[in-house]
């Protein structure tokens, strides 16, 4: 890694975000580790334990979910926070500061805002009630039940564990209002769900109400509120006053922008902004006090976890359907891993997106699917690109280095019935190069591409970007130009020495 060109990046910035320009699982990790060198502060500020990545903690590999990775700098004096606008579950980060106690990693910097919304064993157990019959095929960890509440007004938050009175008080309120649904759930299902050791092995069942209220009062207020006291902040001061000590602010984005709230591919998304505008407010910042956004772009193909339209999708629906057996990863190699160099050069759409899988490692860290994988889309990427900023980095490269042609998703052809969009008004057949985030819109859009030949050399110990190969060059020019984006950063491969400086 050219570290010149790393520091001039840098240069004169105080606040930098990494943010996910798709459906997340894009290698945002590297580049959290990458600046955990230059940062004093890192700031998660939205999701919550949906996310997952890894940690090697002496030698041996961990699954965090909400704890940020800077953690293992702790001993550097480096302060990770969870922010206002995490979805907070006590249990996960209790698990996790466990674990790293397990593995003598002393925590002295951790924070955690007072002000984050609480997840309660109620929100995990309707979010895997729920999903059996939405079929979003979510994480399974509370996540759209909590931030439903938050917007309605329901929300307990961080804060309330340190006060029984307070929170026992609003927990009944809270159950008050779940009566009419709680009247409708199965009792034999809700203590199936419940027995887990994501709800503390069914402690929060009872027979007669379904949850118990004392005993998640006695827990929240009890057991998790001693273990997280001594962390908690009032995040807005303290950046305030970060900034004025002139330290250097890193913020850690989750999932991508394919999957926000606000810009996604509606109902199959998250429930939080996982843009920059979203990190910003749940990092207790504005959006302008962000220098520069890392944004994180797998290329040059994409994949997406769970339910929902994906265009440029390998195999379209058979790949969707294959993914969503819940194949592993290990399955997946017994069948398919003798036969790559096949599948590399295969005419089948769908063999090719196996081969991509197998070389990318594209299973994911919370849930352990397969995950579904396809080109490159730079229709959804310009829509990315609008919200998040113009400077790009491309992530996993060299994955595709043996592939013979690459091909990027420019327009769709729209296939479904006629249909009014944001003033237009849709026909079958038309040619489209807007990306309608509307799912029942997005699911009739076929791709169409531009095909490139492929590099067929290892680029993964390439350091310069004049050293690249003129095929990946010209990839690179034509997506700046259609997206109207500059690359400043290409990663070909997972350590950070395996970065690529293109300013
Ligand atoms: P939820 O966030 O658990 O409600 O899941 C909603 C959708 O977002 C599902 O399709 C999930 O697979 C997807 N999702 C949530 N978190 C992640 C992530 O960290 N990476 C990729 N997909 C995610």
């Amino acid at each position: 890694m050219d570290k010149k060109a790393f520091n001039k990046l840098l240069s004169g910035k105080k606040c930098v975000a990494v943010v996910c320009n798709q459906w997340g699982d894009t290698g945002k990790g590297k580049f959290v580790d990458l600046l955990s060198s230059w940062a004093d502060i890192i700031i998660r500020g939205t999701g919550g334990a949906n996310a997952g990545h890894t940690i090697v903690v002496n030698g041996q590999e961990f699954i965090f979910h909400l704890i940020p990775s800077g953690i293992l700098h702790d001993t550097d004096g480096k302060v990770n926070v969870l922010g206002r606008s995490v979805a907070f579950d006590p249990r996960v980060v209790i698990e996790e500061l466990d674990v790293l106690a397990d593995n003598n990693v002393k925590v002295n910097n951790l924070k955690i805002s007072h002000q984050a919304p609480l997840m309660l064993p109620w929100h995990i157990m309707i979010d895997r009630i729920g999903d059996k019959k939405q079929k979003i095929g979510t994480t399974g960890r509370g996540i759209g039940p909590l931030y439903s509440d938050f917007t309605a007004r329901h929300s307990l938050f961080v804060n309330d564990i340190f006060n029984r009175d307070v929170f026992r008080e609003k927990l009944v309120k809270f159950f008050e209002d779940k009566k009419r649904i709680l009247s409708t759930i199965d009792k034999g299902v809700a203590k199936e769900v419940l027995n887990h050791p994501h709800l503390c092995n069914g402690a929060f069942f009872d027979e007669k109400d379904i949850l118990n209220i004392d005993a998640i009062v006695d827990k929240y207020t009890g057991e998790f509120a001693d273990r997280l006291k001594s962390y908690i902040i009032d995040l807005r001061e303290y950046v305030d006053q970060a900034l004025q000590d002139n330290k250097n602010i890193l913020l850690e984005g989750a999932q991508g922008t394919l999957l926000s709230i606000d810009y996604g591919t509606t109902k199959y998304q998250t429930s939080s902004d996982c843009t920059i505008a979203g990190l910003a407010k749940g990092s207790g910042l504005k959006e302008q006090q962000v220098d520069y956004v890392f944004g994180i772009t797998k290329a040059f193909y994409m994949t997406r976890v769970g339910n929902g339209p994906f265009p440029a999708e390998f195999g379209g629906s058979q790949s969707e359907e294959y993914c969503a057996k819940g194949i592993t990863k290990d399955e997946e190699k017994d069948k398919y891993a003798s036969q790559i160099d096949k599948l590399m050069e295969s005419d089948d759409d769908f063999e090719i997106g196996v081969a991509v899988r197998l070389l990318g490692g594209e299973y994911g860290a919370t849930t352990g699917r397969t995950r579904r994988n396809g080109w490159l889309d730079l229709v959804a990427l310009k829509h990315a690109v609008k919200i998040n900023g113009h400077n790009l980095s491309l992530t996993k490269v060299d994955v595709l280095d043996k592939f013979k042609q690459i091909k990027l998703c420019t327009h769709y052809k729209y296939t479904g019935p006629d249909i009014f969009y944001a003033g237009k008004n849709l026909k079958t057949g038309d040619t489209i190069d807007f990306f309608p985030r509307f799912s029942e819109i997005l699911y009739h859009c076929q791709p169409i591409y531009k095909e490139f030949p492929g590099w067929q050399q290892d680029i993964t110990k390439i350091e310069n970007y004049k050293d690249l190969p003129k095929a990946i060059k010209d990839v690179v020019d034509f997506m700046e130009e259609y997206v109207g984006a500059q690359v400043d950063v290409i990663s070909v491969g997972p350590d950070r020495e395996q970065t690529i400086f293109k300013i």
